[in-house]
């Protein structure tokens, strides 16, 4: 009823971006011309689902927030989402309707504010601990998660799996990203989905696969480099990185860009649109340089063809102060150049 509900409000949202035809064969591996990416200027709602529970982690995701993020300019919002959270332990490993729900109304007030959004798999521990019977289980996730939206139009994006690492190799990966991929077109045949990328979504977790080459499918990776800068005084790091730590020397500069450049030159055979999913600085990192630092990598990424979503909004690498309700200027337009609003 709720689905039904969601697809008659937002069917009629759905946009038709040009279909490209990519092949797995030897051609294709040495395509030139990338397609478009729907996605341009983007937002993480980070602490809010990726929390065990909502509003755990400090932030409550609310309608208002999403008229705010499109009306600064942005085009879409990632939410990641804790789902194995909420998921039965057992076969048929059934997600909780409460929550589905939730989601519903966090998807309805995005798509309203005339945002795209992009949902994923955030935080699933358990499947980089132990394969069985975890795969299995995120795939009943994704069933579950694209017949229930399978109505929605194609401004609802799917990401298979945030960060995968440790068990998830980078030969499980691909596997993961194809059966997942396989088992959204069964409902889904136009919507745009977003691969995995392992060793914790780093470049080299992009260049170690071998991505399934199809309509509509983008590759992702995360960039926090320097780490001691973007993570000064973060708790949830292995090492605790002291506060302090200055960025914006030419070289570091320059290591931005090169690192970028790798990317785009290595992955370019592929022919897939590149979206860099993640980039942040930790609120403790002198505030100057954390936004010049967010302006170059953010202007670095478009130079490249890439699309970009920075994490994050709030409460935490914000760009809105949750303690002020007001964007922070200088992040701000470290992300959205003054002159588009
Ligand atoms: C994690 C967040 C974390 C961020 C920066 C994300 O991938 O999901 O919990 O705050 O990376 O470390």
């Amino acid at each position: 009823m709720r689905c039904m509900f969601l697809a008659i409000v937002l069917g009629v949202l759905s946009c038709s971006s040009e279909k490209t035809a990519v092949s797995n064969d030897a051609a294709a591996q040495t395509a030139t011309t990338v397609p478009a990416s729907p996605i341009e200027r983007c937002i993480n709602l980070g602490s809010a689902l990726e929390a065990p529970n909502e509003g755990e982690w400090g932030y409550t995701i609310r309608a208002v927030d999403m008229q705010r993020i499109a009306d600064a300019g942005f085009d879409t919002v990632r939410i990641p989402i804790k789902w194995s959270a909420h998921t039965e332990n057992v076969p048929p490993y059934t997600i909780d309707r409460s929550f589905m729900a939730r989601i519903d109304d966090v998807l309805t007030a995005a798509l309203m504010a005339d945002l795209q959004v992009i949902i994923n798999v955030h935080h699933y521990d358990e499947l980089n601990a132990k394969l069985t019977p975890h795969k299995e289980r995120l795939y009943a996730m994704w069933d579950q998660i694209a017949y229930h939206y399978q109505d929605v139009g194609d401004r609802l994006i799917f990401e298979v799996l945030n960060e995968p690492h440790s068990k998830m190799t980078f030969e499980e990966v691909d596997t993961v990203n194809r059966r997942v991929l396989d088992r959204i077109r069964q409902v889904s045949p136009d919507r745009w989905v977003i691969y995995a990328t392992g060793q914790w979504a780093n470049p080299i977790g992009l260049y170690k696969s071998k991505p399934y080459l199809a309509p509509r499918t983008i590759l992702s990776f995360h960039y926090y480099g320097p780490f001691e800068f973007t993570h000064q005084g973060a708790t949830w790091t292995e090492k605790p990185y002291p506060i302090g730590v200055s960025w914006g020397t030419p070289e570091q500069y320059a290591t931005i860009e090169k690192d970028f450049a790798t990317v785009r030159a290595k992955m370019a055979p592929y022919g897939l649109p590149i979206f860099l999913g993640e980039f942040g600085a930790y609120d403790p990192a002198p505030a100057f340089e954390r936004a010049k630092w967010t302006e170059h990598v953010r202007k670095t990424a478009e130079a490249n063809g890439f699309s970009w979503c920075h994490w994050s909004y709030t409460s935490g690498f914000e760009v809105f102060s949750k303690k002020d309700q007001a964007w922070i200027p200088e992040m701000k337009d470290a992300l959205i150049t003054p002159f588009r609003r």
